[in-house]
């Protein structure tokens, strides 16, 4: 069976869209903790929250909550910064899923450059794994970087979905074949193989025939579908179609 992470950045965004200010208030609100245990309770087998170093959702004391509420598996997202490294050797969540930053974009935009960026990542990953850290590389599906990914040691790759999602017509199958192939690769290089990003109730069927794959990481369209639902069904429902399949 596929697990579902469920990234609940999006209630924090919530939260600092009034409260950013006025962080101490009493009625700040929705709590991302919350959020996380309702996940859990629906199903989740997993919660993922990005600490950015903007801060633009996630907040510190998010995170440290976060680690001592969760009891399915707290998977941290963060860019390669000595600032946010430091802070995750604190927190000690289970994994450490590395992903590229970028102050100005909306979301994480494409996967992190690990054959490019060897020198910086390696010192970051070696300090997370000697901390018991599980450590999964954000990458676009191509080659050069899941190589790149097993040469650093990683445990895990989740490759990009983005740009599957967000094509159509014969682009969008060429996408999904560019995945089912990075997942072979993955597993052949000895890695474990994790996916997310744009998934959703119409497209979650597609994806899960990619072979390997041990988790999707979900979040913006569930936490939309709870805006409607509430979390609960929303997280059911995710569930509902990735096992009916
Ligand atoms: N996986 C990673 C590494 C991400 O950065 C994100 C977005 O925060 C997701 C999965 C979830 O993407 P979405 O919000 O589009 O479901």
């Amino acid at each position: 069976m596929i697990k579902l992470g469920v990234n609940i950045d999006h209630v924090a965004t919530l939260r600092q869209a009034r409260y950013r200010e006025t962080p101490d208030s009493p009625n700040a609100e929705p709590d991302p903790v919350a959020a996380a245990l309702v996940a859990e309770r629906a199903g989740a087998h997993g919660i993922t929250a990005h600490l950015r170093l903007d801060r633009r959702h996630m907040q510190d004391r998010d995170i440290f909550a976060l680690r001592k509420s969760v009891t399915t598996k707290l998977n941290l997202e963060m860019g390669n910064s000595g600032e946010v490294l430091e802070i995750a050797l604190k927190v000690l969540p289970d994994d450490v899923c590395l992903v590229p930053e970028n102050r100005r974009e909306v979301t994480t935009e494409g996967g992190l450059d690990c054959a490019g960026q060897m020198a910086s990542l390696r010192p970051t990953i070696d300090r997370l794994q000697e901390s018991g850290i599980v450590v999964s590389l954000f990458i676009d599906p191509e080659e050069e970087q899941i190589a790149a990914a097993a040469e650093l040691g990683a445990q895990f790759v989740e490759l990009h979905t983005g740009a599957f999602a967000n094509s159509t017509g014969g682009k969008r199958e060429d996408e999904l074949a560019r995945l089912i192939k990075s997942a072979g690769l993955a597993h052949a290089a000895g890695l474990q193989v994790n996916a997310g990003h744009g998934l959703n109730s119409g497209n979650i069927r597609d994806v899960l025939p990619i072979p390997h794959l041990v988790e999707l990481n979900i979040g913006h369209s569930i936490i939309s579908r709870a805006v409607f639902c509430g979390l609960d069904s929303a997280v059911k429902e995710m569930l509902h179609l990735m096992n009916d399949a």
